[in-house]
């Protein structure tokens, strides 16, 4: 069993279904509205969880209804919460989503999420030093994931960077990633090139491994040597938020395996993850996941 250390936000996602996006000052009916669980690290918390790794998560949460809410439901999927913070004034972390037509669009307010302090990595040292994998995410400070990263790497513990939502970060504690996991444009942000440059290109200049997703194109990788691909898996998308979440778990329980089958699993789980609304709405179970790969044909 994969033993996994996930650094990051928790948000309550408000989610609109609705039959094409709105434009400035305009009005019109939606489809559905739900409120589920969501936020970067929650989800890559409970898609790794699900995937049969051992999880604990480091984050923050008010003491309000969501924040009631996220931590029951991350507890109901086994995910060890000992380090996340209940803080007494503030709000939890909300995502208000959009869904149309498999496509979404998210304005995230951070509210707790802005108060994950580099003190709660630290404090995480013991479980951060026996596990297999670090997941950390950008929806909390960058101090904070400054640390996550300086930590890890000074413990041997591979740190899977997931560049999201991005911005260009120093080079001398980027190249203390074990992978990058952008999608072209965020690698573009990132490195703070043109982003109209050859994402393999980029891929060649980043100073740290990079994973790169490409939607239902599948993903590339490289760890030295020339960029590899690997394809999408093709299903019926019903809703794309979660998705790069998804990938980055499997990523992370799977690397013991090697990359090449750790990123061919992550794109399989990450397809699976789209065939239902919500961010955690269509992750995997790690049997879900091997009875999907047995029907494909490579
Ligand atoms: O990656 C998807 C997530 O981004 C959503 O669950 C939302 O909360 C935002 O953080």
């Amino acid at each position: 069993m994969s033993r996994i250390v996930v650094v990051g936000s928790i948000n309550m996602d408000l989610v609109t279904q609705a039959p094409r996006f709105v434009g400035p000052g305009e009005t019109i009916l939606g489809e559905r509205f739900l409120t589920v669980p969501g936020g970067k690290g929650a989800n890559q918390a409970v898609a790794a969880a699900r995937l049969g790794a051992e999880v604990a998560l480091v984050g923050a949460l008010g003491r309000d209804a969501f924040g009631d809410q996220l931590h029951a439901g991350l507890a109901a999927e086994h995910v060890n919460l000992d380090h996340v913070a209940r803080l007494e004034h503030g709000a939890s972390g909300t995502a208000s989503i959009t869904v149309a037509g498999g496509e979404n669009q998210i304005i995230v307010v951070p509210a707790a999420n802005a108060c994950v302090t580099p003190a709660q990595v630290t404090a995480a040292q013991a479980l951060i030093a026996r596990a297999d994998a670090v997941l950390v995410q950008m929806e909390i400070p960058l101090e904070t994931v400054e640390a996550t990263v300086r930590l890890g790497h000074r413990l041997g513990v591979p740190v899977i960077l997931n560049p999201a939502p991005a911005q260009q970060l120093p080079i001398d504690w980027l190249q203390l990633a074990r992978y990058v996991t952008p999608n072209q444009h965020e690698l573009a942000i990132l490195l703070g090139a043109d982003p109209h440059e050859d994402f393999r290109d980029l891929m060649r200049h980043s100073p740290c491994p990079v994973v790169l997703t490409r939607g239902g194109e599948g993903a590339w990788y490289r760890d030295g040597g020339e960029p590899a691909h690997q394809h999408g898996f093709k299903v019926e998308v019903v809703d794309s938020t979660g998705a790069g979440d998804t990938f980055n778990a499997a990523l992370a329980v799977f690397l013991k395996e090697g990359l090449p089958q750790a990123v061919r699993k992550a794109c399989a789980a990450a397809a699976l993850s789209v065939t239902r609304l919500g961010a955690q709405g269509g992750m995997p179970s790690g049997r879900e996941l091997s009875a999907f790969l047995a029907q494909q044909a490579d």
